[in-house]
């Protein structure tokens, strides 16, 4: 549940696209009015690449044609030819009107969002993005991808959808390179970001859309990714009703949220050197803050590291970590501080292998998310 492989990820085939629409694009744009995109930018390569040519073979032509040779005087040139001169007016015209109404029906298309959209919030924060379905439901699955761990979030096929953004620090942007759209998210405001996948084609089950942030954000920028997973509208409706947290053991979700939450960009669970202190044997430890004290890291210590993290700075670590509070429910956090007992040694040996209490118990504010 937890690890899973990436399934198909867009469309990369050359009979999707084209030679240079998947030189430039990896293939056909995969939202609904990527297709207007696609053919304003395919339309301007191709105006580009016939008056290149066009104008380059002129000028050689030209340049071989009336070349200075010695007993040839020059031609005189004509002043004036009104034909010629309203035909390179004209026609130029009617392509950039062209262009800009083309220009203007994608953009349009892209930046309204259909009322009938599902509305899901999206919070970035560094170094990470959030999903939050409206039944309080976030992501329950990573993948690795090139050494990074990226929450996987399920989006249902042939459906608008809009997504509701903010940033919980700096100026971040969502970008969906097979959609053909980024839109920057930004602290203390909403920005809009609206999509509707292509629906499935037959036989297959689910498609995958890479998600990268395209502002630089910091250390972590490079990592901050996710996967938008592309289901049938059955598959989606059946994964959000089910009751995942529930039936997953806490610490198997603390594992979860150890991507999700963001914690993983500065956390290592292996004891290598990060950001932040690593988790591995972190429960249970003896820690040592900047001050000169020190404490055991049980559970309020913990607790207390996550929502008020400038409090208790560890030795050889700088202030880099951002709140928690109210970002974090209290059975996330639960989930979060059993995971930490599971990987480490110093977790006190009745605290090991206990089947009871490890799973969450029902939550009346798993509907809401609070
Ligand atoms: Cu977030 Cu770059």
């Amino acid at each position: 549940m937890i690890e899973s492989t990436v399934a198909t990820l867009g469309s990369s085939t050359l009979a999707d696209g084209g030679f240079w629409k998947t030189l430039f694009f990896r293939g056909s744009g995969q939202a609904t009015y990527s297709k207007d995109v696609d053919f304003l930018f395919m339309s301007i390569w191709w105006l580009s690449v016939v008056c290149f040519l066009g104008l380059m073979s002129l000028m050689v032509f030209f340049v071989i044609k009336y070349r200075r040779r010695p007993g040839v005087p020059a031609m005189q040139s004509k002043a004036h030819n009104t034909p010629l001169e309203i035909a390179w007016t004209v026609i130029p015209t009617i392509i950039f009107v062209f262009i800009f109404f083309g220009g203007f029906y994608a953009y349009a298309k892209q930046h309204v969002a259909p009322g009938n959209s599902l509305k899901i919030d999206l919070t970035a924060k560094k170094w990470n993005w959030n999903l939050i379905y409206p039944n309080g439901a976030s992501s329950t699955e990573l993948t690795r991808l090139n050494g990074v761990d990226v929450p996987i979030f399920m989006i249902p096929e042939d459906t608008p959808i809009e997504l509701q953004m903010t940033s919980t620090d700096v100026i971040h942007s969502f970008w969906v390179p097979d959609f053909r759209m980024k839109i920057d998210v930004i602290p203390n405001r909403y920005t809009n970001y609206w999509f509707q996948a292509e629906p499935l084609k037959e036989g297959e089950t689910s498609r995958d859309h890479w998600v990268f942030c395209a502002e630089y954000c910091g250390d972590n920028h490079s990592e901050m990714g996710a996967i938008l997973r592309v289901v049938s509208k059955e598959d989606f409706a059946k994964w959000l009703k089910e009751p995942f947290d529930g039936a997953m053991p806490l610490a198997d979700v603390g594992k979860v949220l150890y991507g999700t939450k963001g914690c993983a960009s500065c956390h290592s669970v292996d004891g290598s050197a990060n950001t932040g202190p690593t988790w591995k044997d972190l429960y249970g430890s003896d820690s040592t803050y900047a001050d000169g004290s020190t404490a055991t890291m049980d559970a309020n210590q913990i607790r207390n590291s996550i929502l008020d993290p400038s409090s208790q700075i560890r030795q050889g670590f700088t202030n880099q970590m951002p709140t928690y509070q109210g970002q974090i429910n209290a059975r996330e956090m639960a989930a979060l501080i059993a995971y930490m007992r599971t990987i480490s040694a110093n977790a006190p040996a009745s605290d090991i292998g206990q089947t009871w209490g490890e799973t969450a118990p029902e939550d009346p504010n798993a509907a809401t998310g609070n």
